[in-house]
C-alpha cells in the first residue's frame, strides 16, 4: 500500500470529509458512499482506458472465486449448442493451474498448453497452443504471481483464428501496464496486490458478455446483476473500495499506469541486474518472460547449483539478514522454495536500491 494513502485512511478513519462517520459507518446507498464508489470507477476507467463497452465490477469472494464464477457466467446456454462447453486455460503456472482445476466443476477444460511446475520458466508460444474448435473462453494468468513469469505482450485469439473472449487473471500486475482491450473479453483481479486491501475484487466485463450465465449462477455473482445494480446487489466491501479509490487518485497523483509502468521496469531491471550480475543468485524465468512485479530468485550452494532445500542454513542466514534490515516477506512461496521480492506499484524505487545494497553485502560475507 502507498504509505500516503495509508496515512489518508488514518485521518479519514472517525470521520470522512467532515461528513461525521467513518467509511466503515455509512450506508453504501447513502450520498457519501454513493460518490466514493463513482468516483472510484470512473477514476478506474480513466487509469485503465476501460473502454464504454466493458462493465466495471466491484465483487467479493477473491481471484480463486473468480475461477468459479467466470464459468458460471460465460459457460451458458446464450446462443450456443447443448453439449457440455469447452473452456481453454492456457497452464503457465500455479495460478492458472488451479484457474483449470476449478473450471472443470462447469465445463469440460481443455489445456491448451502448459509449463509444468518445476519449471514455470516461460511462456509457451501463443502460436503453438492447442485451442479447442469451440470454447466459450480461453484463460490466462498474465503474471504468475509464485514463479514470477509475465506475459509482455497479451495474446491475439483472433489472429490465432479463435474468436473466444480472452479471460485474463490480472491479479498480480494490474495497473502495473496499460492494457489491450482489442484482445479482451474479461480482465479480473484480486485488489490486494496494487489496487487496495484484500475484499475487493475487480472484474472488467465486455457488455455481451453479460449474459451468458450458466442457471446454478448465484444472483450475487450474476455479472448482468451486478452490472445492473453497479455493484450493490448485495452490500458490497464498502471500505475495501474507498480504499482502492485512494489508491486510484495516488495512481494518478504518479502519473497515472504510464507511469507505474516506467517505474516497474526501472525497478525490475535494477534487481534482475543485481542477480544476473551476482555469482550467488540467480533467477530462472527465460529472459523475456520475467516478471517486473515478482522477483524469485535463488540462492547458490558452494556447489554452484540453487539452493531448494528452504531450511538450508545459508537461505536462513539471508533472510535473517534481510529482516534485521527492514527487508521483509522476501521468503519464496512454499511450491517454488527460494526468494522473491515482491516489487509492486507501492514499492518506492529506494526499497529496491535497499534490497540491491544486500544481496551484495550478502554475497560478499560469503567470500
Ligand atoms: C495471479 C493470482 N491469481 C489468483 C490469486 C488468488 O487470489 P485470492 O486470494 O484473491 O483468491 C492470486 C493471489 O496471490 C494471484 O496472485
Amino acid at each position: 500500500m502507498p504509505e500516503a494513502v495509508l496515512a489518508q485512511v488514518a485521518r479519514d478513519m472517525l470521520d470522512w470529509n467532515g461528513c461525521g462517520m467513518g467509511v466503515m459507518e455509512m450506508s453504501h446507498r447513502g450520498k457519501e458512499f454513493t460518490s466514493i464508489i463513482q468516483k472510484a470507477e470512473s477514476d478506474l476507467r480513466e487509469l485503465l482506458a476501460v473502454p464504454q463497452h466493458f462493465h466495471i465490477l466491484f465483487m467479493q469472494g477473491g481471484a480463486l472465486g473468480e475461477n468459479a464464477i467466470i464459468p458460471m457466467n460465460l459457460c451458458g446456454p446464450l446462443g450456443h449448442d447443448t453439449a457440455t462447453p469447452t473452456v481453454d486455460v492456457v497452464v503457465t503456472g500455479g495460478w492458472s493451474q488451479k484457474s483449470a482445476q476449478e473450471a472443470k466443476r462447469y465445463a469440460h477444460v481443455n489445456v491448451a498448453a502448459r509449463t509444468q511446475a518445476p519449471d514455470h520458466t516461460r511462456i509457451p508460444d501463443a502460436a503453438g497452443w492447442q485451442l479447442s474448435a469451440n470454447p466459450r473462453y480461453v484463460h490466462i494468468c498474465s503474471n504468475e504471481t509464485v514463479f514470477g513469469v509475465e506475459f509482455q505482450n497479451l495474446p491475439d485469439l483472433q489472429a490465432l483464428g479463435c474468436q473466444a473472449p480472452l479471460v485474463v487473471d490480472a491479479s498480480s500486475h494490474i495497473a502495473s501496464r496499460a492494457i489491450d482491450w482489442s484482445k479482451v473479453g474479461l480482465v479480473f483481479a484480486g485488489a490486494q496486490k496494487n489496487l487496495g486491501p484484500a475484499g475487493v475484487t475487480l472484474v472488467c466485463v465486455r457488455d455481451d458478455l453479460l449474459d451468458q450465465a450458466l442457471a446454478i449462477c448465484p444472483s450475487a455473482f450474476h455479472y448482468k446483476t451486478v452490472a445492473a445494480n453497479e455493484s450493490m446487489f448485495n452490500t458490497p466491501p464498502t471500505f475495501g473500495i474507498y480504499v482502492a479509490g485512494l489508491v486510484f487518485q495516488w495512481i494518478k497523483d504518479q502519473g497515472g499506469v504510464a507511469a507505474m509502468e516506467a517505474q516497474a521496469i526501472r525497478k525490475s531491471q535494477l534487481l534482475y541486474a543485481a542477480i544476473d550480475a551476482s555469482a550467488l543468485y540467480v533467477n530462472p524465468v527465460a529472459a523475456d518472460c520475467r516478471s517486473r512485479m515478482n522477483v524469485p530468485f535463488f540462492l547458490k550452494g558452494d556447489d554452484g547449483l540453487p539452493l531448494l532445500d528452504a531450511t538450508h542454513p545459508r537461505n536462513a542466514a539471508f533472510l535473517a539478514g534481510a529482516r534485521d534490515r527492514g527487508l521483509l516477506n522476501l521468503k519464496g512461496h512454499k511450491s517454488a522454495g527460494g526468494m522473491r521480492a515482491s516489487i509492486y506499484n507501492a514499492m518506492p524505487l529506494a526499497g529496491v536500491e535497499a534490497l540491491v545494497t544486500y544481496l551484495q553485502e550478502f554475497e560478499r560475507t560469503l567470500v
